[in-house]
């Protein structure tokens, strides 16, 4: 438990499956009121409101499309309203969709970039603006990837966008840190998450844990973890990096020496 996070309120998007559900949940616990933004699942994020509620935490389901910049607005709006504050930021929501670049739409590209960089641009500006406006030392988390920094090929629009969520996070860092603000990404590597359906076959699972050098693929709790403690005081003198939680993915584990040849 942190205890400086207890009263804290937090949105969060995308919310209601995956790492962010995994956060809201944490969250929850550590006595933090959530906005849980949800695209399109209402139902996932009703029933993620009631746990966290039985669990003795507040947290509100709000829909929103994160590329809208009225819907942004909307998510806190809902939490100065409702919460009385705003202290925590999170930019979660993401997709993807395997597509050789040459076969790649204007619209297909433009869907993920909307709301994986778009929606980290618009989600920060909202809370950075109510930072500056109540002189808060608030924070933002943004949700990047391995991808910030390995390509992947077939996935041109993912790694440009996490790409980008990297140097916003880093520009922004250093645009507001005499306000105190303090901006970071979280960089995972391969999860277990409804984003990776294809980790329901077990050879698939095999392909990803051989570039995984500690050997096997996260959980979302390996994530929430990181969450709570860059929000919390442990971690303020922190801002403008990434923090992978990968199991070692970046080290380039094509390289590694194989224990029978040390
Ligand atoms: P997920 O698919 O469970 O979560 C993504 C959430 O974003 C979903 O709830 C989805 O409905 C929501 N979403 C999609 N478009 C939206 C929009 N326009 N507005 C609002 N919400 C929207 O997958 P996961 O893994 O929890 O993904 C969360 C973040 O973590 C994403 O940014 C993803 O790129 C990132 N990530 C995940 C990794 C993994 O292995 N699971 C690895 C690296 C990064």
């Amino acid at each position: 438990m942190y205890k400086d996070l207890k009263g804290k309120v937090a949105v969060i998007t995308g919310s209601s499956t995956g790492l962010g559900k995994a956060i809201a949940q944490r969250f929850g616990k550590e006595g933090i009121s959530v906005i849980v933004n949800y695209f399109s699942d209402k139902k996932d994020a009703e029933d993620l409101v009631k746990e966290i509620e039985k669990t003795g935490g507040k947290a509100i389901a709000v829909q929103g499309d994160v590329g809208k910049e009225e819907d942004i607005k909307k998510l806190s709006k809902v939490a100065i309203d409702i919460f009385g504050d705003l202290d925590i930021w999170i930019n979660n929501a993401g997709h993807q969709k395997k597509i050789p670049t040459h076969e790649m739409t204007l619209n297909e590209w433009n869907s993920v970039i909307s709301t994986n960089l778009t929606g980290v641009f618009l989600g920060s500006r909202e809370a950075i603006r109510y930072f500056l406006e109540k002189n808060k030392k608030g924070i933002i988390i943004n949700m990047s990837s391995v991808h910030e920094r390995i390509p992947k090929p077939h996935f041109v629009h993912y790694s440009a966008s996490k790409g980008g969520v990297k140097m916003l996070t880093e520009t922004l860092a250093l645009e507001y840190a005499q306000k105190g603000i303090r901006i970071n990404c979280i960089a995972p590597g391969a999860i277990y998450t409804p984003i990776n359906a294809d980790f329901k076959d077990p050879k698939i699972v095999e392909e990803v844990e051989e570039t995984i050098p500690l050997g096997y693929v996260g959980k979302p709790e390996d994530i929430s973890n990181v969450a709570v403690w860059l929000c919390s005081s442990q971690a303020e003198y922190i801002t403008g990096t990434s923090i992978f939680a990968d199991g070692g993915m970046k080290l380039y584990p094509s390289f590694e020496i194989k224990d029978e040849a040390m």
